[in-house]
């Protein structure tokens, strides 16, 4: 057991770790005396909330997932393989730290560009030693790239510039180990929300944590994956949390809340009307620039 708690190995936009006491001050009551043996979450990102949730309350299983192949693999390889992962951060941030200031943007452009280069290979279709080399690239430029971010540009390519800052939290061996240890009872799997479906039933907990709806136009962040999230996806997952609904599964949905920008938007409203929405205040800190990152509302939608 590891003095570290789990928690993200990654930054991720949208993470909620500062949501997270408002997330659990709304979980079915239940929850505590093991009514949900299953815990269901289908856009994973960072995983702040299913970290949290996995330790704190006893599910037999849990399952999650993402759209994302770099998170599969690497949560893949923390969960099978965190000893040989942590051994390549440490090389690979020996190597960074070694670099003067100016050669460490250098060093960085080539592990992006090694990155990049090597997801396509055919290993990178099944476990394979490339995957904690990939693992551990990704983690590296999520913890030296410019303000953690994970993006992508049209053909897929990770695309953030160097971040230049006084030190680099490249490894972090105790939450990795902390993790690995949640992982160990966990199935991940990548692709589209609705496909962790069979998991879900009466007996489960489903948290959905899916892209933000932009806010305006300016706040546009679609850059998780090539296929950005609109409208018609949100109706698709609305549809989905219908579905989960019927199954008897308690669920959890959370969204920026349109009614920041234009107080007549019931966007929301009308998708989950016939549920409970609770709206929160909570601090965006996808804009790189911290002057423009306000406290605004979310949205907490549940089914109980
Ligand atoms: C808001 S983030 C999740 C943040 C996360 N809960 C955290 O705490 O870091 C949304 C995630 O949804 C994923 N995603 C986008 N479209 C998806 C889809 N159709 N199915 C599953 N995951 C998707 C993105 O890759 C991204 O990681």
């Amino acid at each position: 057991m590891s003095g570290e708690c789990a928690r993200p190995f990654l930054k991720w936009a949208g993470g909620k770790t500062q949501l997270l006491d408002k997330i659990k001050s709304r979980l079915p009551k239940e929850i505590n005396n093991g009514r949900y043996t299953t815990y269901v979450e289908p856009f994973v990102g960072g995983g702040a909330v299913f970290f949290r949730l996995a330790q704190t309350y006893d599910f037999q299983e849990c399952y999650i997932a993402d759209i994302n192949s770099d998170l599969y693999i690497t949560y893949t390889v923390v969960k099978q393989n965190v000893e040989e992962l942590i051994g390549k951060l440490r090389i690979i941030r020996e190597e960074f730290l070694n670099c003067d200031i100016e050669t460490r943007r250098d060093f960085y452009t080539t592990v992006r560009s090694e990155f990049n280069r090597t997801k396509n290979e055919p290993d990178c279709d099944r476990y394979s030693e490339a995957w904690t080399l990939h693992a551990s690239r990704l983690i590296f430029l999520n913890k030296t790239c410019f303000n953690g971010l994970y993006r992508v540009n049209l053909s897929g390519g990770f695309n953030v510039p160097f971040g230049k800052y006084k030190t680099y939290p490249i490894l972090q061996e105790e939450i990795l180990r902390a993790d690995a240890e949640v992982l160990q009872k966990t199935e991940i799997y990548q692709g589209d929300f609705t496909h962790i479906a069979t998991h879900i039933d009466e007996n489960t907990f489903v948290y959905f944590d899916p892209p933000y709806r932009p806010l305006n136009s300016t706040s546009l962040f679609t850059g998780y994956a090539k296929n950005g999230f609109d409208d018609d996806e949100q109706r698709r997952l609305a549809a989905f949390f219908a579905e989960c609904d019927a199954k008897g599964a308690r669920c959890m949905l959370s969204n920026s809340d349109p009614k920041n920008a234009d107080p007549k938007d019931e966007f929301f409203d009308e998708l989950y009307a016939g549920f409970n929405i609770d709206r929160v205040p909570a601090k965006r800190m996808i804009n790189s620039d911290s002057s423009k990152r306000g406290s605004i509302n979310e949205i907490i939608v549940t089914n109980y």
